[in-house]
């Protein structure tokens, strides 16, 4: 892993590529409360024809806290502040989750540095009360009892019925990496998540090729909802990835890379 200094802190990324690749680089956005390892599968599918960024956002993985804390919109400027220094003036941006609500700033603010963007299984509306109330609490748990207090809470909710019921290395890869991340990175970004704007306005906004993908067993985005959030985006394409969860990119982990793969083809 490598790591420059962005915003006075260090981060750490992966930057991939063959040497030859023809196609736009691309950047992977986390989810919460995941590492950069939850892109591995799309890493090695796409780095021989796209060059490959992906980071840990302040406060998770290899990458420290910084000393501001932390927000959707200063996740935003990282983000910048990578690209910038990695020479990339143009990017496709695809976020999961979290990432997607850092897709949405990052959009909002430089919308010129995004070539294309993957909204996946994530939402542009804000948090409810009761949303926010949850995120509160969840600060609290991680900061008082530490990553290892959220893992039974959290799998369930992240994973689909069919990896739940069939596939228990996932359930393993997500409790690692969970576990991987510092109680106070995983707290300010819940607090952070519980901050972020509406981007409900952004939507009809957004005029870079789109796409919209979900897991059809993602139980904290229903497609249903992921499919009228497509409907806003002009021409956005809109795919449901059968047999996952929230975490579609690791839970059918073909079926992802084929989707993007046949968007970011057709650019
Ligand atoms: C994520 O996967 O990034 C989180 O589940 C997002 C959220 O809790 O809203």
């Amino acid at each position: 892993m490598k790591r420059l200094r962005v915003n006075g802190f260090e981060l750490a990324y992966r930057d991939e590529h063959s040497g030859e690749e023809s196609g736009a680089p691309i950047v992977f956005l986390l989810a919460f409360p995941l590492n950069q390892s939850m892109w591995d599968d799309q890493v090695k599918a796409l780095r021989d024809r796209h060059r490959v960024i992906t980071f840990d956002w302040r406060g998770f993985g290899g990458s420290a806290l910084g000393s501001e804390s932390t927000t959707i919109d200063r996740f935003a400027d990282d983000l910048a502040g990578l690209l910038n220094q990695l020479g990339i003036e143009r990017a496709i941006v695809c976020g999961l989750s979290m990432g997607g609500y850092a897709a949405f700033a990052f959009y909002r603010k430089y919308a010129e540095k995004v070539s294309a963007i993957i909204l996946a299984d994530t939402r542009a509306k804000a948090d409810s009360d009761e949303g926010k109330k949850a995120r509160y609490d969840l600060a609290e748990l991680v900061r008082k009892s530490g990553p290892s207090a959220l893992v039974e809470m959290m799998i369930p909710r992240l994973l689909g019925a069919t990896t739940l019921h069939s596939n228990r290395q996932i359930a393993e890869r997500i409790r690692k990496m969970i576990e991987s991340n510092a109680a106070e990175g995983i707290a300010q970004a819940s607090l952070a998540m519980s901050a972020r704007r509406d981007s409900t306005d952004l939507l009809e906004r957004i005029d870079c090729p789109s796409l919209v993908v979900v897991g059809a067993e993602d139980k904290l985005i229903p497609q249903s909802e992921a499919k009228e959030m497509s409907g806003m985006i002009r021409n956005a394409e809109f795919e449901v990835i059968s047999g996952a969860g929230h975490l579609a990119n690791i839970e059918q982990s073909d079926a992802f890379n084929f989707v993007i793969t046949k968007f970011i083809t057709a650019l």
